[in-house]
């Protein structure tokens, strides 16, 4: 394995003997399967739920590895994105010892993350127009900084950081780089960083199929990195953690790629309209740019009155006014184009 990211990983976890499960003991033909205590009767529906789940996800991964480009051994598949962000903190950070890096304001859940896994996190002020201030960042590391949490396009702020800038983060920085590309699927095309993975082995970038696939309650969440750090992920995570439901259904929709590239694609032009809508109205004093499925609007008056009288009207829109760097702000989902009507008329 890479020896820089090799020493990233604690020790206790490098040593690890995973739990073997019946199913990774015996890989071969279907046969009379006495080895994992399941219950022999085929549910009457024909489901085989009686029988666990594959939990290396074969299915699933051959055709994220299509869809993706990226080889099936290098993919992660969990329980929503957030299981990705947890098993980052439990591989690399030994807790009230290391540390990790998020930029804010972000995504919620790297601060909780750290906070459950008793990991300090600091976090790196976006400049006001929610720039990326890499040198902050890095001065922000020390030798016990072991992850740098990214997010592009950003949630709450829905802009794409430059590529230049963030090749140059991670090159630089001394731990493991996570990128959450959650919002990829509506930003331009060759931003992704899926790509690059060869060149960066200290790079996870983090993707989901709760936004543009719309799946958000099958929980299905992407990591792809190194052979060696995806391998380290699989042998961490719960041995069943999705279920065979959920990638039963998952493999079903993954087949319908068109589908979801013709909705994308409406929601990018929607989100369009539905920007320069809000710029032309007096109760908007500014839109910020955005490549995701949502739009950050600071509103000319108090942002709450807006929300309530949004509420009134059956629309619900977050309120992201009390977060540092935020003050004065909306999020707004694009919704359909009715939605957005309504919406629009509303404001
Ligand atoms: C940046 C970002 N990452 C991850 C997630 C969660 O993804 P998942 O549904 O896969 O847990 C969200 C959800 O809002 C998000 O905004």
């Amino acid at each position: 394995m890479n020896n820089k990211v090799l020493r990233l990983v604690r020790p206790n976890i490098l040593n690890l003997t995973p739990y073997s499960t019946a199913r990774d003991e015996y890989k071969g033909p279907l046969g009379i399967f006495l080895d994992a205590n399941e219950n022999p009767y085929p549910d009457a529906d024909g489901g085989g739920f009686n029988r666990y789940p594959d939990p290396a996800q074969r299915e699933v991964k051959a055709l994220l590895s299509e869809i993706k480009g990226v080889a099936a051994d290098r993919i992660f598949v969990g329980n929503g994105s957030d299981e990705a962000i947890d098993l980052a903190f439990r591989v690399f950070c030994e807790p009230r010892t290391d540390n990790a890096i998020a930029i804010a304001p972000s995504y919620g859940m790297y601060r909780v993350a750290a906070a459950i896994n008793d990991v300090e996190m600091r976090e790196v002020r976006l400049g006001a127009d929610f720039s990326l201030d890499s040198g902050a960042i890095m001065a922000a590391t020390d030798e016990h900084t072991r992850l740098l949490f990214l997010c592009s396009p950003n949630n709450p702020s829905g802009n794409l950081f430059p590529r230049g800038q963030i090749a140059a983060l991670i090159d630089g920085f001394p731990g493991m780089v996570i990128l959450d590309e959650a919002y990829t699927d509506f930003a331009p095309e060759g931003s992704s960083f899926l790509g690059d993975l060869d060149r960066y082995p200290n790079l996870v970038v983090l993707q989901t199929l709760s936004k543009a696939w719309g799946m958000a309650g099958l929980r299905l969440g992407l990591g792809f990195g190194a052979r060696e750090v995806i391998d380290i992920f699989s042998r961490v995570k719960y041995p069943y953690n999705v279920s065979a439901a959920v990638q039963g259904i998952v493999a079903e929709r993954l087949r319908e790629s068109a589908r979801v590239a013709a909705q994308t694609a409406e929601i990018v032009s929607e989100r369009a309209r539905v920007m320069a809508a809000l710029e032309a109205s007096p109760a908007i004093a500014t839109v910020f740019p955005s490549d995701a499925n949502f739009v950050l609007v600071r509103t000319t008056g108090n942002p709450r009155e807006m929300y309530d009288k949004l509420i009134a009207q059956g629309i619900i829109v977050r309120d992201r006014s009390r977060i540092p760097g935020c003050e004065g702000t909306l999020r707004i989902t694009v919704g359909t184009p009715a939605e957005n009507d309504k919406l629009l008329e509303t404001i």
